[in-house]
């Protein structure tokens, strides 16, 4: 694939997502939660919207860049040429949509391999959005973002989220949250993996971390945080944060939380 022009790319993904966003704010006003599905545990849950829009999206971004492949929460797969492809999460706080709660996003991310080139994160109902590419910098509608400058947890606001499964890890993540609730001006829990990122990106969270996540989860949100100047690491302080499901991303105050994080788990 020849060089990509990645400034025009994001401008031209900006745009499809928030079209493709109307679909999903329009079925939010009616939704019959008699449609509510269930995806194996109960707690894991999807929809048709989900669906729908992961087709919205995969005939849109094929439009736009007809070489590249998909990973797609919603089961899209397609290698595409030189390792390019569109990382989908067609609708990022599920259960929030489900439950009529107002948080929640569309995530599309384009990675080469294990690099991601192009980051959108389309938050509906407050119609924001944020964007990055590669060496770009970050930007929520337009305005460039960076990181909080906060360098210490007691005077930080941190996200993080409850996996479905916690895999065993239950007693580990409670002792991380009890110490960070203590010695923090709070935790909170959004329910979108994808706005918790965009959030440190733009400064109203200090930190967010999580695990058993997906790499459609956060592709999009880790090149948004990065681009804002933001660090973004596995817990072993690594970089297998995109397949690994385990990341922490943060401003000043990263290597203080990741010794935490460390300490318990
Ligand atoms: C979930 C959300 C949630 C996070 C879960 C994710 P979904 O994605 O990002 O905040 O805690 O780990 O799976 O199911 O709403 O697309
Ligand atoms: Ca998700
Ligand atoms: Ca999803």
């Amino acid at each position: 694939m020849a060089t990509l022009a990645l400034t025009a790319l994001c401008e031209e993904t900006v745009a499809f997502v928030k079209e493709a966003g109307s679909f999903i704010r329009k079925e939010f006003k009616n939704f019959d939660t008699s449609r509510i599905e269930n995806k194996g545990r109960s707690n894991d849950l999807v929809s048709y919207v989900d669906k729908e829009t992961e087709k919205i999206l995969v005939e849109g971004l094929r439009k736009i860049l007809p070489d590249a492949g998909f990973i797609g929460e919603e089961g899209a797969s397609e290698e595409g040429k030189d390792g390019i492809q569109w990382v989908i999460d067609p609708l990022d706080g599920t259960t929030n949509f489900l439950h009529g709660m107002p948080t929640f996003c569309i995530s599309v991310a384009l990675i080469q391999q294990k690099t991601v080139l192009v980051g959108v994160v389309y938050e509906i109902n407050l119609d924001e959005c944020f964007y990055a590419w590669q060496g770009g910098g970050a930007y929520l509608n337009g305005n460039k973002i960076s990181v909080s400058s906060v360098d210490e947890v007691s005077k930080a606001l941190i996200a993080t989220g409850f996996p479905y499964s916690m895999r065993g890890k239950t007693d580990a993540y409670f002792d991380i949250i009890k110490e960070l609730v203590n010695g923090s001006h709070g935790l909170r829990r959004l329910g979108s993996a994808a706005v918790d990122l965009c959030y440190v990106a733009c400064g109203r969270f200090e930190a967010y971390f999580e695990y058993n996540i997906h790499i459609w989860d956060i592709a999009a949100g880790v090149l948004i945080v990065q681009e804002a100047g933001g660090k973004v690491t596995d817990y072993a302080g690594g970089d297998d944060y995109l397949s690994g499901r385990e990341l922490l991303s943060a401003g000043p105050l990263h290597q203080e939380i990741l010794t935490i994080i460390q300490k318990h788990w």
